[in-house]
């Protein structure tokens, strides 16, 4: 696992994660239901939906409650988090799979639709290209993939970091602590332009990227496994 990922790997850091992350992500409730909506547009009412990076367990509880009919198989590399997607889905268990590992050690589906929030931005192009293409092979023609993380809007990615680091703070002021955060993610993150993302998701064997979601240094993506 890349160093940027190890915090998921400890449970003290990460024992906060369901209730700081929907403070931290501008509109991240509205982000799962846009989620579902998207994926029912291609999924039927009785579908079975790939969540990669699922640790938390967050927008598998979002989907589950919106769409009585999807199961769920949820693959998380960090027991840590997964331990916290069991809580957080525990009225859910009986449509609800959760594995430990990356998308590689998912069965073959194929699956109604995909998701990957908030978890590609950490992966490097060839992880990302890997993981994106996977997940394709488990899918369907035809399903939707959904995929939302930071990006770097116009080049200058610093400055949208900042700006997610002062709603994440709940400021109003970029301070001085917000430039520190962006500066140090942006080290850290491996992150691409928008005209970058959607040439991997292409690239990964899905048409028709479309951006449905800009919030600061975030970005979020439909694509349609070809
Ligand atoms: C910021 S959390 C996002 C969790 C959840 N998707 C959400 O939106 O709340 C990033 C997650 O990606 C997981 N992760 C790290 N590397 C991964 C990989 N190669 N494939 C899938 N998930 C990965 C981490 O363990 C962590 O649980």
């Amino acid at each position: 696992m890349a160093a940027n990922l190890s915090p998921f790997m400890n449970p003290a850091a990460v024992a906060t994660y369901t209730h700081d992350t929907p403070r931290k992500v501008p509109g991240l409730a509205d982000l799962h239901r846009m989620t579902a909506i998207l994926l029912a547009e291609r999924a039927p009412a009785a579908a079975h939906i790939l969540v990669v990076g699922a640790g938390g367990g967050l927008e598998l509880k979002a989907m589950a409650e919106a769409v009585p009919g999807w199961c769920f198989t949820g693959v998380d590399p960090s027991s840590a988090m997964l331990d916290i997607a069991r809580e957080t889905v525990a009225s859910y268990t009986d449509r609800t799979t959760l594995l430990l590992g990356t998308v590689d050690q998912v069965p073959r589906g194929p699956f109604d639709g995909a998701v990957c929030l908030l978890t590609l931005h950490f992966l490097d192009r060839s992880e990302r290209l890997h993981t994106l293409r996977e997940i394709r092979g488990r899918m369907k023609p035809g399903r939707a993939l959904v995929i939302a993380h930071h990006t770097s809007p116009d080049g200058n990615s610093e400055a949208w970091l900042a700006r997610s680091a002062t709603f994440a703070d709940q400021t109003v002021s970029n301070t001085q602590k917000s430039a520190n955060s962006a500066k140090a993610m942006a080290e850290r993150l491996p992150l691409l332009t928008p005209a970058e993302e959607e040439a991997l998701l292409l690239e990964a064997g899905f048409i028709e990227p479309k951006l449905f979601y800009a919030a600061f240094s975030f970005r979020g993506w439909v694509a349609i496994a070809s």
